[in-house]
């Protein structure tokens, strides 16, 4: 074979495709429901974009980014992530100037430089959710509620919500202090990354995916030790809320995420059949960001999806596919367009129609109507072009109805075979 998709980069073929379908549909159908909106963004973006955002000590931004120089020589980068774009965008087109919060919601591929394994690819898409513009921790719920209602609506079971508060920029030099205390002795365990990362930014130490650096790092400090009064009053009210509204949750003071954007409200669904990877969507607060980017200070919260981790626990996936309503076979060439102009006019209507393109026999019509497990066929040849009428063989029950060679007529009978 001359020619293979990139390593880590899938081609997604059908029946999969409904499961994406599947997933896409449920999430439009809900986010609607909550007055979210679709954004599309560019999947390219300038790279300082990314660096300011996702932060430069992070995982993705060291090591994971498709990074390279245009024509022009400026740097640009495959987007890992949806926030930071959207959050140009938001930006960019003033979309603050609506009556908050102003909610979005977005879909399409993002791209990290990762080793691929199951769970793990290059190219994987996310369908990403953002309101901006409430500071109330009643949003924090609401959108958290609204991420296990699509999971469940698309059929997940076994979602694993976990939440934690990791601070703000009041508490976070206090824990920061902490964690350098706690890793000073125990720097050589480390790799040589969580060995920069410890006198640039400690707290991504907690992030690294290296085994040896999650040895050390047992025992460590935990953040909502370290909350300060607001942080604090935040996350209780997060609880109550989710509460209020039935979420199951625990909360995990060792989640990290591995993007430096965000503060306060952090969380992550995780399902446990899927290994080592196991997150299947995550998000959090990022009250900073669109002031880093140049608007004016607005709080928001969001969450991504990563939609290939949902498919694989998808089961039964079917298409549709299981054969075309009818299959009209040709005689003559004077048939052969009566019935490609019959076909369309039966596809307006919704019917999944085969013809032939060739003036093979009607015996090998018949294969490949066979094959393709057509439900219905109709002959047309040199007597139904003259009488204008054809027999609808139903391929299931055997039987077979006389019918005019009309869209109209033909329809009725099939519909009211079917
Ligand atoms: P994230 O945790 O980096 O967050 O990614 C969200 C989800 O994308 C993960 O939970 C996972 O399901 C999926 N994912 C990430 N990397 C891969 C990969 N290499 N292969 C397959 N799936 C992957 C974000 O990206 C944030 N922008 C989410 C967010 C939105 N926060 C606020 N708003």
């Amino acid at each position: 074979m001359k020619f293979k998709a990139l390593k880590g980069i899938q081609d997604i073929l059908p029946p999969e495709t409904s499961g994406w379908q599947r997933i896409e549909a449920a999430a439009r159908e809900i986010f609607k429901t909550y007055g979210f909106r679709e954004i599309r963004l560019p999947v390219i973006e300038s790279t300082e974009i990314f660096l300011r955002s996702i932060g430069e000590t992070t995982d993705i931004v060291e090591k994971e980014m498709y990074t390279f120089t245009d024509k022009a020589d400026r740097s640009v980068t495959l987007r890992p992530e949806g926030t930071a774009p959207f959050v140009r965008a938001f930006v960019e087109h003033h979309l603050f100037n609506e009556p908050p919060p102003q909610k979005f919601y977005y879909m399409g591929p993002m791209f990290r430089y990762e080793r691929p394994q199951a769970g793990r690819q290059r190219q994987f898409h996310q369908i990403g959710v953002e309101a901006l513009g409430v500071e109330d921790p009643k949003i924090d719920a609401e959108i958290i509620s609204l991420l296990l209602l699509l999971l469940e609506k698309i059929g997940i079971k076994d979602a694993q919500c976990e939440v934690t508060s990791i601070g703000c920029v009041q508490c976070r030099p206090a824990f920061r202090a902490a964690l350098k205390d706690f890793f000073k002795d125990r720097l050589g365990l480390f790799c040589d990354d969580c060995k920069r990362r410890y006198e640039l930014n400690p707290l991504r130490i907690l992030d690294c995916k290296v085994e040896a650096c999650i040895n050390g790092r047992q025992g460590a400090p935990s953040v909502i030790d370290f909350l300060c009064g607001d942080c604090t009053e935040h996350f209780n009210g997060v609880q109550y809320y989710l509460k209020l509204l039935s979420v199951p949750y625990t909360v995990n003071p060792g989640l990290v995420r591995g993007l430096d954007y965000y503060m306060r409200t952090a969380f992550e669904i995780k399902n446990y059949s899927l290994g080592a990877q196991n997150a299947v969507a995550a998000g959090g607060r990022y009250n900073g960001l669109v002031e880093e980017f140049g608007g004016p200070k607005i709080p928001g919260i969001g969450f991504a999806i990563g939609v290939e981790r949902i498919v694989t626990l998808l089961t039964g996936l079917s298409d549709g596919h299981e054969g075309p309503d009818v299959f009209l076979c040709s005689l003559s060439s004077e048939a052969g367009e009566k019935t490609a102009v019959l076909a369309g006019q039966l596809r307006l209507e919704g019917l999944w129609v085969e013809i032939s393109y060739d003036k093979s026999s009607l015996r090998s019509q018949m294969r490949r109507a066979d094959r393709l497990r057509a439900k219905n066929v109709i002959v047309v040849g040199e007597d139904e072009m003259k009488s204008q009428t054809a027999v609808i063989k139903n391929m299931q029950d055997k039987t077979e109805i006389s019918a005019a060679l009309d869209a109209g007529e033909i329809l009725r009978i099939i519909r009211g075979s079917k």
